[in-house]
């Protein structure tokens, strides 16, 4: 496989800096040599850079409406172009580069003709529109734009919205109300951590690969580091206790792969500014190589001194 590094270090998409650090942390915890080691050709594009954009005033609710929209349209442009040739996987990057990633993919998959599904990875559901956020963080509202919600007046014309029988969402246990009403409104497929703990993280992922398969879709794969249990993983700025374990981590990824169904990848949320010695960044790397066919025999021997 050709995997293809974007790095995204978006950091517009919410108030606390930190994730612009993101993809030198991969870089660092060794992503490139992990993908190479599993027999990959590896193309790194290096950081990338927002289109032009008008100074944010940040008066008002929504922080930095337009350099996220400088984000949205290169990353869009970034997708489309890394599909022609290989796997993109974006580093990021707070998870407001996902209006890019997402989109771009879509763009692509429509001109190749196949459906495009979303797997979102997450604590959160991301489903809010400029006009529900509570916030004013746009990290909050990457699924809401894709799947074509009103509001985002500004941003990029969504072209190929993605379908909400499309998205499958595993992990959630932070939902705003505004979002769960939205939610309930719509096909999204939503898993909490509940429904999680009661039947387990395979059943859900499998049934909705198969329906990827059945569709001959491509699928992009969004990885929050608030999918995994802020013990194991401290350095995003929203952490949620109750995540995901390593091990059920592991198992979505190797999943995955045998699936031979991903397409693209984005990696975010990733504050290295928060972390302890580099283990999240590492496991998020040791994740990415799970996805892309690392074996559990064949794991490397970590230490975390
Ligand atoms: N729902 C909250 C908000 O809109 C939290 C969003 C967290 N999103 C994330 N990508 N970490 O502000
Ligand atoms: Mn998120
Ligand atoms: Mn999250
Ligand atoms: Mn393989």
């Amino acid at each position: 496989q050709h995997c293809i590094l974007i790095g995204a270090p978006v950091d517009s998409g919410k108030r606390r800096a930190g994730c612009l650090m993101g993809p030198d942390a991969y870089r660092t915890a060794g992503i490139t040599e992990a993908l190479q080691g599993l027999g990959h050709t590896v193309e790194d594009l290096g950081n990338m850079a927002p289109d032009a954009y008008s100074e944010d005033t940040n008066d008002g609710l929504i922080y930095a409406r337009n350099e996220t929209i400088g984000w949205t349209s290169r990353l869009a442009k970034a997708a489309e172009e890394a599909l022609e040739r290989g796997t993109p996987i974006f580093l990021g990057g707070d998870h407001s580069l996902s209006l890019g990633s997402v989109t771009g993919a879509a763009n692509h998959a429509a001109k190749a003709g196949r459906p495009l599904f979303v797997l979102w990875l997450d604590a959160h559901t991301d489903f809010h529109t400029p006009q529900t956020t509570g916030s004013g963080n746009l990290h909050g509202t990457p699924v809401g734009y894709f799947t074509g919600r009103n509001g985002f007046e500004g941003f990029p014309e969504v072209s190929n919205p993605v379908p909400q029988e499309n998205v499958c969402m595993i992990g959630l246990r932070s939902v705003d109300t505004q979002e769960r009403l939205a939610l309930e409104d719509s096909s999204i497929r939503t898993h909490d951590m509940r429904h999680i703990d009661e039947n387990g993280i395979a059943g859900p992922l499998n049934r909705f690969l198969e329906q990827v398969s059945q569709a001959n879709g491509m699928l992009h794969v969004s990885l929050d580091v608030d999918f995994l249990d802020p013990s194991v993983a401290p350095a995003v700025g929203t952490t949620v206790p109750g995540g995901a374990t390593v091990r059920e981590a592991h198992l979505v990824c190797e999943i995955l792969h045998d699936s031979a169904l991903m397409t693209s990848l984005d990696l975010v949320e990733l504050n290295p500014f928060l972390d302890e010695r580099g283990r999240t960044a590492h496991l998020m790397v040791d994740l990415c190589a799970s996805a892309l066919g690392r074996r559990v025999f064949d794991r490397p021997t970590r230490s975390y001194q």
